[in-house]
């Protein structure tokens, strides 16, 4: 396993932000999943400082369904960030915190009456309207408020990234958005245009998530800057925003690339630039939206072994106390990780295969498939690293299954920002069946 962040060796314990995992152990329990504040910062640090530019103002915004949860809205205001939602919940979640709603800007394909109500009453930073439909719905909410909003329009640009099937979000036959392929294309945005409670801001993509083939961020940029060309010769209106979306890829194993965020923004910038200038396309204003690259390799998840098997068919087993109930997405997306004997580092070297496998009854709760593990038994602790995207958030009471307690870490302390859920708390909306 690769040593990510602030993670260092001490005695034959793994330590992260300074402190020593058993101690993490001892205090919080596990299944636990442990950001490393530092490394978020530095993350945020280098896609700030990476994605600048003269020629048009830049807002990088968390795209907060990576993970999210009152620690990180602060974090992520404190560092200059905006954010977005894609839900009632997730609104709640942000606006729960003391932050300006106008950093906050509000996804999703389908958003009910309710979610639009909400921002439109806080007064948020901008709506992406995936539809046409969408628009009259919040002009209609604008009304009844008396008040207008900042709206984009989330366009599919037809382009197929290089990913995992379940989260390519631009392809033809995607869910999301409105293609710029479209025969009603420009009519639709000039329905937005003409609602005089909306404010049309720009264009919205997102082509998909851990992409780490760069053309088709280029192909991209190439595709919205020239449908911003043609939109506004069209209708003969300035377009003051265009808005990338996130979907940088991260390295989870040995296999993937490890990415250089500070120069990817930096090309990307560039390659904005160019493309602005030789299509004669004036902006105000470029924003991108990342979540993995923030969070991903800055969370990692520590379980405890509970035992071992060896099964007729001779696969090796070691049993963790969590799973898929913690990390859906080797189940969902067969996804890869890498792991260690947290607690035995020393001397410990890595020489069975065997596969890391969740409690869930399901055969499929398996968290690693045949890795080299060091060696381990009951009452051990294995870190499966690069689990803060998307981990947490995914995680589900399958099973009844308590959600996991998070803690963030920094510099020799350690703050638990979620408690672990309780039985009390699976049963609060649980009621008895009376009279019936
Ligand atoms: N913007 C929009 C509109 C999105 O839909 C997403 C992710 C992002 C930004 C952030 O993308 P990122 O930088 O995190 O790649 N559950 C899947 C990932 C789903 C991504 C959904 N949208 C997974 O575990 O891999």
């Amino acid at each position: 396993m690769k040593y990510l962040g602030s993670m260092k060796e001490v005695d034959g314990v793994l330590e992260i932000g300074g402190v020593l995992v058993t101690q993490l152990q001892n205090e919080y329990g596990t299944p636990l999943y442990i950001y490393d504040l530092e490394l978020m910062e530095r993350k945020i640090k280098a896609l700030k400082d990476g994605f600048i530019s003269d020629k048009f103002k830049t807002t990088v915004v968390y795209a907060s369904k990576a993970y999210l949860s009152k620690a990180m809205v602060q974090v992520v205001d404190r560092m200059g960030l905006h954010i977005d939602a894609v839900s009632a919940g997730e609104l709640h979640t942000i606006l729960s915190e003391k932050i300006n709603p106008k950093k906050v800007h509000m996804h999703g394909n389908n958003k009910s009456l309710e979610e639009i109500e909400i921002c439109v009453e806080k007064g948020i930073g901008s709506i992406i309207l995936d539809n046409r439909f969408e628009a009259k719905r919040v002009a209609k909410v604008c009304r009844k408020f008396g008040k207008k909003m900042d709206v984009m329009l989330r366009l599919n640009i037809g382009i197929d990234a290089h990913t995992h099937e379940y989260i390519k979000t631009a392809k033809h036959t995607s869910k999301f958005g409105e293609s710029i392929f479209d025969k009603d294309i420009v009519e639709i945005v000039r329905e937005i245009v003409e609602e005089d409670e909306l404010n049309f801001l720009g264009f919205h993509c997102h082509i998909g998530s851990q992409i780490f083939d760069e053309l088709a961020f280029y192909e991209g940029i190439d595709s919205m800057v020239k449908f911003t060309k043609e939109v506004s010769k069209k209708l003969n209106i300035t377009i003051p925003e265009i808005n990338i979306g996130g979907g940088f890829g991260v390295r989870y194993t040995e296999g993937d690339t490890d990415v250089d965020l500070k120069y990817l923004m930096q090309k990307i910038i560039d390659c904005l630039e160019k493309t602005l200038e030789s299509e004669k396309v004036k902006v105000e204003k470029i924003s991108i939206e990342p979540g993995r690259s923030i969070v991903g390799q800055a969370g990692s998840t520590l379980y405890t072994v509970g035992g071992k098997k060896e099964t007729f068919g001779g696969e090796k087993y070691i049993f963790i106390d969590g799973g898929m109930t913690d990390n859906i997405r080797p189940a969902l997306y067969n996804a890869k990780y890498e792991s260690i004997v947290a607690n035995r580092l020393l001397n410990n070297e890595k020489k069975e295969i065997v596969s890391i496998a969740g409690k869930c009854c399901e055969s499929g709760d398996v968290i690693i498939k045949n890795t080299k593990l060091g060696e381990c038994s009951e009452g051990d602790l294995i870190l499966v690293s690069c689990t803060g995207a998307y981990g947490h958030s995914m995680s589900s009471n399958y099973n009844k299954a308590l959600k996991s307690a998070v803690v963030f870490v920094k510099s020799g302390k350690s703050c638990l920002v979620s408690k672990r859920e309780t039985y009390e708390d699976l049963l609060k909306n649980d009621l008895s069946l009376e009279d019936m």
